[in-house]
C-alpha cells in the first residue's frame, strides 16, 4: 500500500497553510522532500471548509516534482475530519500521497480513517490503498498508546512527534519550541523519542520530528535537530523553506560516514566471502554481521537522499 512514498526521504517536510493562496504557490519551490499542506491548526475554524477547495486546485494544477505530498486533515474530534477526506481525497487525484492525522489518541481513530479512505478511495476511482497516512502523536493519552496506533493499519507510513500540542497537553512550562526544551536538570525527551521511535521502527514507519517554532534561528535548529537525528530520527519539520535546508543537511549522512559505510560493506564481504571468517578488523575496529547491518541502513538513508559514493 503506499508503495511510491513509503521509502521516499522525508529529512525536511514543510508545513503551508492550506488557507493561503500565496503559500500554497510558493511551496512546491522550497527545496523540501515532503510538503504537506494544512488545514487544521495553522488555519484558523472560519478558513477550514473554504481551505479545502484551496488544497485541491494546489494539488492538481502545481508542479510537485516528486516529493511525498500530504494533507494535514482535522483531528476526530473536530466538526470537519469526514468533510476534509471526502473533499481532498476525493477530489485531489493521484498525485496525494498522504493524509497526516494530528493529535491521534488510539488505534481505533487509524482504522477508522483507514476504513472511510477505503470508500473514498472507491468513489473516487482511486487504487484502494492509494493514500497512506501519517499519524502525529501530541498527547500523553496518544504516547500511552503508541505501539497499537503504529500497529494499526498498512497504510502508516510515518509516526509524527509534535512537541507542541504534546507539551501542552503535559504541561510542561514553556511558551514556545526552541532548543531550551531539551536544557534543564531533567526532561521527558529521551522517554518521549525512545518510545516513539521503538514503535515506529517495530512497525517499518519513518519516524519524524515535529516543528521548531524560533523559526528565524537557524543555529538552534540545527542544534535541536541533531538530537532527534542522533536518536535514529528521519526527518523533522519546516516551517519555512530556510528550515528546510537546514534539515536536508542534518537529516542525511555526512558523505565520509556514506564513503566509510561503503568501506565496511567491502570489508565485510571479503572477510566472510573470500577469508570464510565473520568478524575482521576494520582499521582499528572489529566488524561483524551487526557493523554491516548498520553500515547498510547508511547507505540505503544516503542514497534515499540522493547521495552516490566517492570515486576510490
Ligand atoms: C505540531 O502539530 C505540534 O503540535 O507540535
Ligand atoms: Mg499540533
Amino acid at each position: 500500500m503506499s508503495e511510491r512514498s513509503r521509502s521516499l526521504p522525508r529529512r525536511s517536510c514543510l508545513s503551508t497553510p492550506g488557507s493561503s493562496d500565496r503559500f500554497l504557490a510558493k511551496a512546491p519551490t522550497a527545496t523540501a522532500d515532503m510538503s504537506f499542506l494544512d488545514l487544521e491548526d495553522s488555519v484558523a475554524p472560519n478558513e477550514k471548509v473554504a481551505a479545502r477547495a484551496k488544497v485541491v486546485n494546489a494539488i492538481r494544477t502545481l508542479e510537485w516534482d516528486d516529493r511525498v505530498l500530504c494533507v494535514r486533515i482535522n483531528a476526530w474530534d473536530t466538526p470537519w475530519t469526514y468533510g476534509d477526506v471526502i473533499e481532498v481525497v476525493g477530489n485531489a487525484g493521484s498525485r496525494l500521497d498522504e493524509i497526516m492525522m494530528p493529535k491521534v489518541q488510539s488505534a481505533a481513530e487509524v482504522i477508522a480513517m483507514d476504513l472511510l479512505l477505503t470508500q473514498v478511495e472507491k468513489n473516487a476511482g482511486l487504487p484502494v490503498g492509494h493514500i497512506g497516512i501519517e499519524a502525529q502523536i501530541e498527547t500523553a493519552r496518544g504516547l500511552i498508546n503508541v505501539e497499537e496506533i503504529c500497529a494499526a493499519s498498512p497504510r502508516l507510513e510515518t509516526i509524527v512527534f509534535g512537541p507542541a500540542d504534546f507539551s501542552a497537553s503535559i504541561g510542561m512550562p514553556v511558551t514556545t519550541i526552541d532548543e531550551t526544551i531539551h536544557h534543564g536538570p531533567s526532561t521527558p525527551f529521551s522517554y518521549i523519542f525512545a518510545k516513539i521511535l521503538m514503535a515506529g521502527r517495530a512497525n517499518g514507519l519513518q519516524v519524524i520530528d515535529g516543528p521548531f517554532l524560533k523559526v528565524r534561528d537557524l543555529d538552534a535548529l540545527r542544534f535541536t535537530a541533531n538530537i532527534s537525528y542522533n536518536y535514529g530520527f528521519d526527518g523533522k519539520w519546516a516551517l519555512t523553506p530556510d528550515q528546510a535546508l537546514v534539515l536536508n543537511e542534518v537529516y542525511s549522512p555526512s558523505q565520509e560516514l556514506f564513503d566509510k559505510s561503503y568501506a565496511i560493506l567491502d570489508a565485510y564481504e571479503f572477510a566472510t566471502e573470500q577469508k570464510g571468517t565473520g568478524a575482521v578488523m576494520f582499521g582499528d575496529e572489529m566488524i561483524d554481521e551487526a557493523s554491516a547491518k548498520i553500515a547498510n541502513s547508511f547507505v540505503a538513508r544516503g542514497h534515499r537522499s540522493g547521495m552516490a559514493r566517492t570515486p576510490k
